[in-house]
């Protein structure tokens, strides 16, 4: 069921519950993915042990097996998850997760294949920065602050106002896959774009625009979901997205347009949009570690790609 999102304060918080996954199949997730499942809440939904991930899939199991509304499944979720101590340290899960994911950004660009990134105007480092769906700016922060940015060089957008901001950065209000007035042409050494194009009913307009904005030879970082490394991926991505908001943090879910592309797909519409790809870190996940294969804790095939805008 889909309803008009109110942007507005406040509209992140339950109860104000919004579900906007119409096909949503709890059962077909739990039974397919059950290892990425375990392992998502796991890695992101701070629970303490294996043990206890698997004993609230099971109550996931069972829950799937009625023949209940979304609604009433998710705030059953939610209700069962504060049962569990984890719920009362996943504030502290989330802000490690946001760090660990502005250290990932900042390990893919300065790795050592990509010494040679040169901004336009900082050089080793961006000048300035504007962060695309920066939600609550706490990833535009830490990447300001490894920089050394004045807040004003470190500017974080999103469609919905931010409740709480860090005082190193600024924030701005913008229309969905639009820049507002106040990015100007050729402007930015860098910008970012974390877990958003899925969101996004238009990311080619999305592309434009960050392009315009760009200097010659400024970079994009894009983190994004690799939407077909395994069948079913959409449905275990939008399970991913009712988790993270609806049951551990207790929030409205934030409209999604389910735009989940294969990382090919998403490549040919960056270079389209004309940036060059320089490199992407992408570990896909693996639940088997006897398989010889690394356990990865990468549930959401999630990738972190560096492009440079094409000098005309
Ligand atoms: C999954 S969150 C990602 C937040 C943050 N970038 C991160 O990596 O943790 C997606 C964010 O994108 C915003 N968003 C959704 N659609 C958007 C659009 N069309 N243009 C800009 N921002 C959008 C949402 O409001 C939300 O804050």
């Amino acid at each position: 069921m889909s309803h008009a999102y109110p942007y507005g304060l406040g509209c992140r918080i339950w109860p104000h519950a919004r579900i906007d996954y119409p096909d949503w199949n709890l059962q077909e997730v739990i039974t397919i993915h059950r290892d990425r499942l375990q392992n998502f809440l796991f890695h992101k939904g701070g629970f303490t042990s294996q043990a206890s991930a698997e004993r609230f899939w099971h109550i996931m199991l069972a829950l799937a097996e009625k023949p209940t509304s979304a609604e009433y499944t998710i705030q059953v979720l939610r209700e069962q998850y504060l049962a569990f101590p984890e719920a009362t340290t996943y504030g502290q899960r989330e802000a490690t997760l946001t760090g660990d994911a502005a250290q990932s950004i900042l390990d893919t660009l300065h790795g050592v294949d990509s010494s040679d990134v040169r901004f336009p105007i900082g050089g080793e480092k961006p000048a300035n920065l504007i962060d695309i769906g920066c939600a609550e700016g706490q990833k535009t922060s830490a990447l300001a602050e490894a920089w050394g940015l004045p807040h004003q060089h470190a500017i974080g957008l999103d469609i919905v106002p931010a409740n709480s901001l860090p005082t190193n950065i600024d924030f701005e209000i913008m229309l969905p896959d639009t820049l507002p007035e106040r990015i100007l042409y050729n402007s930015q050494d860098l910008a970012i774009v974390s877990m958003v194009f899925h969101h996004s009913t238009n990311p080619r307009a999305l592309l434009q625009s960050i392009h315009s904005a760009l200097r010659p030879g400024g970079y994009l970082i894009i983190r994004e979901h690799n939407a077909n490394a395994t069948p079913h991926m959409a449905s275990f991505l939008d399970t991913v997205h009712i988790f993270y908001d609806a049951v551990f943090a207790g929030k409205t879910c934030m409209p999604n347009a389910q735009t989940y592309k294969s990382f090919e797909e998403w490549q040919d519409i960056f270079q389209s949009q004309g940036f060059e790809h320089i490199k992407s870190d992408y570990t896909p996940f693996s639940a088997n570690p006897r398989a010889g294969v690394q356990a990865n804790a990468n549930t959401g095939e999630n990738f972190t790609c560096v492009l440079r805008k094409n000098k005309p």
